[in-house]
């Protein structure tokens, strides 16, 4: 396999972009990333998606995006898994440039969620039809069975689960592409409404509407066109039971235990090389059990260590600089990528008040549904 880099990164705002329709939204990001790369010219393109039929009723994404973005010609599919879309997207990429089948290949995700009249059913085609959406439970219900498991089984507090959205919205304050980027308390977080007890509304990443694109490339190449490319060092990949009960337990998240150490062993790296990631806090408990699941803290100390700061500035590892999905929003296609467009920001210097210093490697985490999939990247500068 080759070794294979990033080199061009361009995204969207993320929020309710109303004036912008789905292709509007890819081509604004894909052709940010091509500028920033430096060529006028693709190979292949992949686009992250979850769910452009029942939101948008276009379907056909690859074709649709390579066309008006100018790229007519070039082979484009669609890579789905649930809100994993945008990461798997990514990994395809990777491995058509490792291959040595193209030089030049664009990874994309991008999401319009807000025209949708029932977001939530949508959503929850991503759970188990038969099991759980069947009976009504959306995954706000499902996420909020793990946060009550959590709190019996390790003695978190409600206080405590509300604080990675208190750090996420601070991160995201420095974000100009945040759909939230504002300051919220522990007091805001226990006085917003109830979505499904015990998480309420500001334990919940938000709709969003938003696309990301990144441009990968042979290192070889890159070194030539480039004056920082960023290699992707690893990747790990796994699936997980789709349904809430097959969980051997509910406060772990199998997937992603697997795809963190499979990325860790590809990358030659452990848990304490990672000097930041950005991971999936589709829910507050969500950022705990994967923060724990990639190694960061033992199985039911990460609730409290995150309360007590050791994820943001300062701490053993920083997460979710960007804002993550909370504050800076969730178009659940486009999360993976616009993920690694922080980390690349963050190894080449340019995350402006968001930067974080002396950064060795910087890792993602990307998943879908409540551990159905998740994907893992690990990033270095060279
Ligand atoms: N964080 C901060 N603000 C939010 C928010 C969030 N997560 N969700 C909504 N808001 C804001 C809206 O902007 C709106 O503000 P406004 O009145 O100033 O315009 C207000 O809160 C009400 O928004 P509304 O859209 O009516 O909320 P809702 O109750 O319909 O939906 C959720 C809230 C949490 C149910 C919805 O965002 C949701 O389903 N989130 C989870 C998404 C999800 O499951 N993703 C996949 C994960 S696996």
């Amino acid at each position: 396999m080759r070794d294979v880099a990033i080199i061009g990164v361009g995204m969207t705002h993320f929020g309710e972009l109303w004036s912008q329709s789905i292709r509007d939204m890819f081509s604004e990001a894909a052709l940010k990333a091509m500028d920033d790369a430096g060529v006028e010219k693709i190979d292949s393109l992949y686009v992250g998606c979850m769910s452009s039929g029942l939101y948008t009723n276009q379907e056909h994404l690859g074709s649709v995006m390579a066309d008006y973005m100018g790229q007519r010609g070039i082979p484009a599919m669609r890579v789905e898994s649930a809100c994993a879309s945008g990461g798997m997207a990514v990994r395809a990429a990777f491995m058509e440039v490792a291959s040595g089948q193209s030089d030049i290949v664009m990874a994309g995700g991008v999401e319009k969620m807000w025209d949708a009249d029932d977001g939530s059913a949508i959503l929850a085609t991503a759970s188990d039809q038969e099991y759980e959406a069947f009976t009504g439970v959306t995954f706000p219900g499902l996420y909020a069975m793990m946060a009550h498991a959590y709190m019996h089984k390790y003695g978190l507090t409600r206080e405590e689960l509300a604080m990675p959205p208190v750090f996420n919205h601070r991160h995201a304050i420095n974000n100009p592409n945040a759909q939230y980027p504002y300051e919220l308390t522990v007091k805001g977080v226990l006085s917003s409404s109830m979505v499904a007890d015990p998480l309420r509304l500001m334990d919940c990443s938000p709709i969003t509407d938003g696309a990301a694109a990144v441009i990968l490339c042979s290192m070889d190449k890159a070194k030539q066109i480039c004056k920082n490319p960023i290699r992707i060092k690893g990747i790990g990949s796994a699936t997980g039971p789709i349904a809430l009960h097959n969980h051997n337990d509910l406060t772990r998240l199998d997937a992603v235990r697997l795809a963190g150490e499979r990325a860790y062993k590809m990358a030659g790296a452990t848990p304490s090389d990672i000097s930041l990631c950005e991971v999936h806090d589709c829910f507050s408990i969500a950022q705990i059990i994967v923060a724990e699941e990639l190694g960061f803290f033992e199985y039911g100390k990460g609730g409290k260590a995150i309360a007590n700061g050791e994820a943001t500035y300062g701490g053993k590892v920083v997460i979710n600089t960007s804002g993550g999905l909370k504050a800076k929003g969730h178009p659940v296609g486009a999360t993976g990528v616009a993920q690694l467009i922080e980390v690349v920001e963050q190894l080449q210097g340019r995350a402006g008040k968001r930067q974080v210093e002396n950064i060795k490697l910087g890792m993602t985490q990307n998943m879908g549904g409540s551990g159905g999939s998740s994907v893992v990247h690990i990033l270095e500068a060279i």
